[in-house]
């Protein structure tokens, strides 16, 4: 296992949208696991594949109190959303910046698991919202994309500020 280097905004990289995987193989499996270290070293509960620079529809994670119930999933598409409901949201490529966003409240999902098995999932709360988040990063879109125009520049400017003093 390895941690992966996470990019943060407002790399371009982020904006790129991520193709879905083809085959889920030993390669694909390799790199959920270092995306589960990354994640849980950062700390965070979710990471998806372009955060790392690989341009692939994956996403883990987990939003349990003991940070013990991992969730991959591969190719995920929302089947079906329900009720809007506004929580506060973070990203590992956005540090230090928290801000209000409004996302479906219930959510069903579709997905492969890392056997490339595929199968259907219900979430709520947290997870939905988590799970919501991560899919945006696989099509390019970021948290503060939700946010004013005013509040993204005061963001980019916090961030650049930030980069300079710890190089
Ligand atoms: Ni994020």
């Amino acid at each position: 296992m390895a941690l992966l280097h996470i990019l943060h905004y407002p790399d371009p990289r982020l904006r790129v949208k991520a193709a879905p995987v083809d085959q889920v193989d030993e390669a694909v499996r390799r790199l959920v696991d270092d995306m589960f270290e990354t994640m849980y070293d950062a700390p965070g509960i979710g990471l998806a594949a372009p955060q790392v620079n690989v341009a692939r529809r994956i996403i883990v994670l987990d939003v349990s109190e003991k940070r013990d119930e991992p969730l991959a999933l591969i190719n995920p598409e929302i089947l079906h959303q329900e009720e809007r409901e506004k929580m506060e949201e973070g990203c590992l490529s956005v540090p230090g910046i928290y801000e209000m966003v409004e996302r479906a409240a219930r959510i069903r999902v579709r997905a492969l698991d890392p056997d490339g098995r595929p199968f259907e999932m219900e979430a709520e709360g947290l997870q939905a919202v988590c799970i919501q988040h991560e899919i945006d990063h696989l099509d390019g879109r970021l948290f503060v994309d939700y946010l004013t125009e005013m509040k993204r520049r005061r963001i980019r400017k916090k961030l650049e500020k930030l980069r300079r003093h710890t190089m």
